[in-house]
């Protein structure tokens, strides 16, 4: 049981952290569904009534990783607040003899299914897989899924026969009458069977997408390393809908990390709301922001040429509905 630091983010969701801005018929909804969740502490096990994983599989810290300030030794953290709800779903008992058809429906589920949906429909950032018949041949299906592509991940490590299993399943041969479908898996592919599968990634929100949770959805807090004291922490983001709603600084879920300066600032985008901001390093003072073309889910890095100093920002946003673009914006001072 670490003494320090404090926790930067809150270790449980209860009824008492239920979004209070909701409106009330909302709220309750909100209460319903929570009541028939498991939830507790950070580390509460799964089940298949559903568990609450908080503070989400995209936070507290994420990806972004922390910045050090090797003259203070301070350390600047940015962190998502988001309760996300997985259940765990009956893999189901398959019979003695499996076809590539029925083989390639299990092996969706269990590699497939948490990104794509259950019925490839797919959400969020996963594309559907309804159509990919008109794009793919069983070859070039295998072989996409063998390598991925940028958030998708390569499956090198299933077998060949799994995953021309899956070509078959995805590829609809069934519906389209060809004789793969009904070819035998080896009986070497027969066992590698798992009891359970996921439900996916569902974050717990309202109807209308709103989160569950009181804000701050995001933040930012600088830690002192030589004591583990907090030295200051700012919500970071603003959400525009939430505004409208009356809660004027609710900080949003972001993706990408902080970059401190020798000069004192601590420059930051990472927030879905599309900006770049600088904060006073040592006090937390929001000093500078602008507007970026989209979010950029990204850590600033920062250069110098000719004795000047510029920070530059990937903005490729796409993530947590935000649009997509492919720009780098650099900053400097005239
Ligand atoms: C971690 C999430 C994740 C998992 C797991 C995953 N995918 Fe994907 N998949 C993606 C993403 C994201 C893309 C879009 C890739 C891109 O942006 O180029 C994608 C794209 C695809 C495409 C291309 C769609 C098109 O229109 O060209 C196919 C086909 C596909 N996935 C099949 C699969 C199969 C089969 C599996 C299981 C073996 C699988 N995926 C598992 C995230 C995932």
């Amino acid at each position: 049981m670490p003494q320090k630091p404090a926790p930067f983010i809150r270790q449980t969701f209860t009824e008492k952290d239920i979004n209070p801005f909701l409106p009330p018929a909302e709220q309750q909804a909100i209460r319903e569904r929570l009541r028939k969740l498991h939830t507790g502490r950070m580390f509460t096990p799964q089940s298949k009534e559903g568990t609450i994983i908080f503070p989400g599989l995209d936070g507290g810290g994420e990806w972004g990783g922390p910045a050090v300030d090797p003259t203070t030794g301070v350390l600047y953290v940015n962190a998502n607040e988001m309760p996300w709800i997985l259940h765990m779903l009956d893999a189901e008992k398959t019979e003695a003899a499996e076809n590539y058809g029925i083989a390639g429906q299990r092996l969706y589920r269990q590699h497939c299914m948490a990104c794509h949906g259950t019925d490839r429909q797919g959400s969020g950032n996963y594309p559907s897989l309804l159509e990919v018949s008109t794009k793919y041949t069983p070859q070039t299906l295998v072989e996409f899924v063998n390598t991925g592509r940028r958030m998708m991940p390569g499956f090198q490590h299933l077998s060949t026969e799994e995953k021309n299993a899956i070509a078959v399943y995805i590829l609809n041969l069934k519906e389209r009458q060809e004789e793969p479908y009904e070819k035998q898996l080896s009986p070497a592919e027969k066992f590698r069977k798992l009891p359970y599968n996921i439900s996916g990634y569902n974050k717990f929100v309202t109807a209308t997408g709103l989160p569950a949770i009181a804000p701050p959805w995001g933040t930012l807090t600088a830690i002192d390393l030589n004591t583990g004291e907090h030295v200051w922490k700012k919500v970071l983001g603003e959400d525009e809908r939430m505004k409208a709603l009356g809660a004027s600084i609710t900080g949003t879920e972001n993706y990408g990390g902080p970059v401190v300066t020798q000069g004192g600032l601590l420059f930051i985008a990472a927030t879905k709301d599309g900006r770049l901001r600088a904060f006073h390093k040592r006090t937390g003072a929001l000093l500078w922001e602008a507007p970026l073309p989209a979010p950029g889910f990204a850590t600033p890095a920062t250069y110098e040429v000719n004795g000047k100093q510029y920070i530059v920002i990937a903005c490729g946003g796409g993530k947590l509905g935000t649009t997509s673009a492919d720009s780098y914006v650099a900053f400097a001072l005239p």
